[in-house]
């Protein structure tokens, strides 16, 4: 099913969505798709999944292959994305389990307890932090009891070269991304601060390209009775 609520909050990238693969792997070569594709061990047991921000659907494509009882549903504001990312879904049951929503994720409403996993891959770096305080604990309600949010994103490395090359390429990257698509983020926000307020814990991750890029697993524990399925 695909809903269309005019002007959506990410339309700015429908010019982006055919170059997008190629512009990423001119960047960075396949580390952004290990780190993608680093999450998906840790969604072997889940069954309802909800992911922000899909892009041009290498990640729904590669998840459904390797985990086909899933159901997915994708909420994503550019209408050429979502384009990109059924046309690259395996035909057939496995393409059937996924639903795409057109529509801006901040505004889009969830139902309580609806999800065991959600999933962000390069997403939440598109949004300053007073956003996130204001979306993240709608999404955290969203999930189930003991569920988790897996998030693939870049971080900015402590020290030494790591953290001067880091600096260069988000300073260029926002840069970018700021006139390509009006991006309202200016810089990185702290997105695992926020998790921590939203009670997620964090249970795993890996590294990739001397800590430029994490996935990472974050556990949201059964303590929260809003949660509670009805
Ligand atoms: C930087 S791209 C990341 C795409 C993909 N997840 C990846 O791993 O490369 C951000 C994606 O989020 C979408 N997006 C940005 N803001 C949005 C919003 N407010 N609501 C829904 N989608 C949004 C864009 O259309 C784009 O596909």
């Amino acid at each position: 099913m695909l809903w269309a609520d005019q002007p959506v909050a990410g339309s700015a990238f429908d010019k982006l969505a055919r170059p997008y693969r190629w512009l990423e792997y001119l960047a960075f070569g396949r580390a952004l798709e290990g780190c993608r594709l680093d999450l998906l061990p840790w969604l072997g047991g889940a069954r309802r999944i909800l992911t922000f921000g899909e892009g041009d659907g290498r990640l729904v494509a590669a998840l459904v292959r390797r985990w086909p009882g899933v159901r997915v549903d994708c909420v994503e504001g550019s209408a050429a994305m979502i384009e990109q990312a059924r046309a690259r879904l395996p035909q057939g049951e496995a393409g059937a389990r996924v639903n795409f929503i057109q529509a801006d994720a901040l505004g889009h409403e969830l139902p309580v307890a609806g999800y065991d996993t959600v999933v962000t891959c390069f997403f939440l770096d598109c949004f300053p932090r007073e956003d996130l305080a204001g979306w993240m604990p709608r999404v955290a309600v969203a999930l189930r009891p003991g569920g988790q949010w897996l998030v693939a994103e870049f971080r900015q490395p402590a020290g030494g070269w790591a953290a001067w090359r880091a600096r260069v390429w988000l300073r260029a990257m926002y840069f970018f991304f700021r006139h390509a698509t009006a991006l309202r983020a200016r810089e990185l926000p702290d997105w695992e601060a926020e998790m921590a307020v939203q009670g997620g814990q964090c249970a795993a991750w890996a590294d990739r390209n001397a800590g430029f890029m994490r996935a990472s697993q974050w556990i949201f524990p059964q303590k929260n009775s809003q949660n509670s399925p009805k």
